[in-house]
């Protein structure tokens, strides 16, 4: 983004004339942003080879997206996931699907689509997913959990007491031994993901000296496993603009992996810290409120339901207005359009003074946003836009009103 004549621009586009053609709420992914991020990854762990790197799906499943980014492989969490990526024109052969409660219907999707690993993370599923298979053996990982607790909130912490992978050492490997002995099934890896938005490259580190220990043992007992992914998690700084570095963050999770297992690949899915930075979201201010405190809310037209992640564990932002952005600045609440008080976007931004009508810009908002987006209190989804060379092109339109009863039918009177 720059500026021009007071205007923020995106791609050499204003962004008011983005917000003009179609309309707010809008979000608008920049792909020159999207392709950098990509290679910028692949190079960090070009770097460690053998190594790999996957996008995770869950930060925005847009076709549009997954396009820009399709040199790198998709780890998915469902088999809508799964199918996105297919859609965008990535081999299902290159992606992997993950998640605690798979579906026998998912599992057989996921096949049928000939997806490359399927990440076991039950005490059955195996069993389950062996029943899916007619012809070639489906290629497997089991999902674990290191015992490293990751600085980050709750809701975003996945080891310890929690519902993903299998919580010990000695259960893991019975249960790769009883894996490897299933018929139609072909174990090649060990996965864990111990949480999000972790900025501690030693935490990383630890992850991967435990999973590179594990595997280590796996090895000794005859399992001939080579592939070891540490999930995804790497931080994305909220209100400034320096993140962790992608060259050490790629070295404290190949070294111990590659210390343990010289010929292992080592496979990283980053999410959020790969397209994060790749989006901007556009609301027009509805009205300004001043309270007694002398806190100023403006109230714009989106909110929780098209970016939940203040709401749910308060995620921050920062806010800039499209134009006009100079001059004196006030602290101001963004309160959302939903009916709940907790819907508040930001709760102290810095900005120009603005009123009705002007266009708030939230930086930072490609990752969990549209993604997690409902139709909290039937308020259709906003569109979304894609600027390439100079060009916006719509991704997703914006829902309508006709659209929420889509699937509801006619209504007998
Ligand atoms: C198994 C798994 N891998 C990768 C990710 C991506 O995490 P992030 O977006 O923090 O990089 C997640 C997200 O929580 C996940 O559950």
């Amino acid at each position: 983004m720059r500026v021009e004549d007071g205007r923020l621009l995106l791609d050499g586009i204003p962004l008011t004339e983005l917000a003009r053609r179609y309309g707010t709420p809008l979000y608008v992914y920049d792909a020159a942003t999207l392709r950098s991020r990509a290679r910028a990854y692949r190079d960090a762990f070009a770097a460690e080879a053998p190594a790999r790197v996957a996008y995770s799906a869950k930060a925005c499943a847009l076709l549009g997206v997954l396009r820009a980014l399709r040199p790198v492989s998709v780890s998915a969490a469902s088999l809508g996931e799964l199918e996105a990526a297919v859609r965008a024109g990535i081999p299902a052969s290159r992606c992997w699907l993950h998640g605690n409660a798979k579906t026998d219907e998912e599992i057989r999707g996921a096949r049928a689509l000939g997806v490359g690993r399927i990440v076991i993370d039950g005490e059955r599923e195996h069993e389950r997913i062996a029943r899916a298979v007619r012809g070639a053996p489906q290629r497997v990982w089991l999902r674990v959990s290191p015992d490293v607790v990751a600085e980050t909130h709750a809701h975003l912490r996945t080891s310890g007491d929690q519902k993903f992978g299998v919580l010990t050492v000695g259960r893991g490997r019975a249960l790769v031994r009883e894996i490897s002995n299933t018929r139609g099934l072909r174990f090649v890896g060990v996965h864990a993901h111990v949480g999000s938005q972790i900025a501690d490259l030693d935490t990383f580190r630890r992850v991967a000296a435990w999973l590179a220990s594990f595997a280590r043992q796996l090895r000794d007992e005859g399992v001939p496993l080579q592939e070891v992914c540490v999930g995804g998690g790497l931080a994305v700084a909220e209100t400034a603009t320096s993140d962790p570095d992608l060259t050490a963050y790629a070295r404290a999770v190949a070294a111990p992996v590659h210390d343990a297992l010289p010929d292992a690949t080592v496979i990283v899915e980053p999410g959020r810290s790969m397209v994060a930075r790749s989006a901007v979201a556009l609301y027009s201010v509805q009205d300004r409120k001043v309270r007694a405190s002398g806190r100023v809310f403006l109230a714009v037209d989106g909110g929780m339901g098209d970016n939940i992640r203040p709401a749910l564990y308060g995620a921050r932002y920062l806010a800039a207005l499209a134009e006009r952005g100079d001059g004196a600045t006030e602290h101001v609440t963004i309160a959302g359009a939903f009916c709940e008080a907790g819907d508040v976007l930001i709760e102290d931004a810095e900005l120009p003074r603005a009123e009705s009508g002007d266009l708030v810009v939230v930086p930072g908002v490609g990752a969990y946003s549209v993604a997690m987006a409902s139709q909290y209190n039937h308020r259709p989804r906003p569109a979304v836009v894609l600027v390439d060379h100079g060009r916006a092109r719509l991704i997703r339109r914006r829902e309508r009103t006709a659209d929420l009863f889509r699937l509801e039918g006619a209504v007998s009177r």
